[in-house]
């Protein structure tokens, strides 16, 4: 297994090295690629140190079997094309080939057979949704989702290295590089750019992608995506209404025993899941399940999981994970 990470000394590419050390990840040669400015940068992986080398047109030639693509939507519509056609496989972390009908959308959790469509590309979804579908799809399958509201609580890790720096020097009083206004103290209503029907696109990534990767395209999805000063860890208050009844027991069992899905819903010890206990792990949590008394067979739940591991790295090596255990997708 020859292996390329794309944008290695990023937020995202330097946990891809983490977790696929963690996860035991067969690497045979690794590569490690990143803007000209990275390079000759030394990156550590499994104890031993590699050079980062400036991407090309040329960074594939050497017979590189997968990538993992975290360096922009620019690079990645640029350069994912030019790995494929010299037989690489891409999982990219990009927007931009998510909703391309030969493109899959991959959450392991959720559809691992659509990877067998790949045509060389394959997409990791945006964080929240991938966090949100994890806990929605064993209630979709049990009790068929009518309409879900999202509201997200989203860490500045979510936006690069730069958004951490952009909180890190708001609480010295240093003004915001990356975001258009403080968010040191403050929540901004506005993640990626704003469309003109006035949602944004965070917001249209998350009701598309999540009727995309649970072959839904009927469910009524609406959403507000804000940004909120936390290091690590989407938060997201995920309100259901489902088409069929439901018993509350029965649905926190299933969520219990469904994969990636950790419970934390004990109210009388004051356990629900909060985004400093998630950081740095890869579960999705979920807690604050309770009904939604307002509709016939509503629900809402309080999802929290790291966006930089589950809804980004990991995500993307378990993606990998399933191209390697079974070569023939
Ligand atoms: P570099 O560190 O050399 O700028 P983040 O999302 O945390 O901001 O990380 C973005 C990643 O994308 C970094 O690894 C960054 O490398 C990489 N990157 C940015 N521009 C380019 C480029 N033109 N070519 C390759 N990698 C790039």
């Amino acid at each position: 297994m020859k292996l390329a990470i794309v944008g290695a000394t990023g937020m995202v590419g330097r946990a891809f090295l983490t977790v696929l050390s963690e996860r035991g990840f067969p690497i045979d040669e690794l590569y490690l690629f990143a803007s000209a400015r990275s390079a000759g940068h030394g990156l550590v992986y499994n104890g031993n140190r590699y050079m980062v080398e400036a991407l090309d047109e040329h960074s594939f030639d050497r017979g590189i079997d997968l990538a993992l693509f975290a360096a922009g939507g620019d690079i990645s519509l640029k350069y994912a094309p030019i790995a494929a056609a010299k037989g690489c496989v891409v999982v990219d972390n990009s927007s931009v080939w998510r909703m391309k009908d030969d493109v899959p959308l991959i959450v392991p959790e959720v559809n691992p057979d659509d990877i067998k469509r790949h045509k060389g590309i394959i997409a990791n979804p945006n964080c929240s949704t991938i966090q949100a579908v994890v806990a929605l799809w064993p209630l979709h399958r049990a009790y068929g989702i009518k309409r879900i509201v999202y509201s997200t609580y989203q860490a500045v890790a979510g936006a690069g290295m730069s958004g951490v720096r952009d909180l890190e020097d708001g609480l010295k009083g240093i003004s915001p590089k990356k975001f258009p206004h403080p968010i040191a103290g403050n929540c901004l209503p506005h993640i990626d750019a704003f469309l003109e029907n006035g949602y944004t696109k965070e917001e249209e990534k998350m009701i598309n992608e999540t009727r995309k990767i649970m072959h839904a395209p009927e469910i009524r999805i609406t959403v507000t995506c804000v940004r909120v000063p936390v290091f690590f860890g989407h938060s997201e208050a995920v309100n259901v209404e489902f088409i069929k009844p439901y018993d509350i027991t029965e649905l926190k069992t299933l969520l219990q025993n469904s994969p990636g899905i950790t419970v934390q819903d004990d109210l009388g010890a004051n356990i629900y899941p909060m985004p400093i206990n998630a950081a740095y792990k890869d579960d999705v949590y979920v807690g604050r399940i309770r009904r939604d008394f307002s509709v016939e067979n509503g629900v809402n739940l309080w999802v929290v999981s790291d966006s930089v591991r589950k809804g980004a790295a990991t995500n993307a090596v378990q993606i990998a994970e399933l191209l390697t255990l079974n070569p023939k997708n």
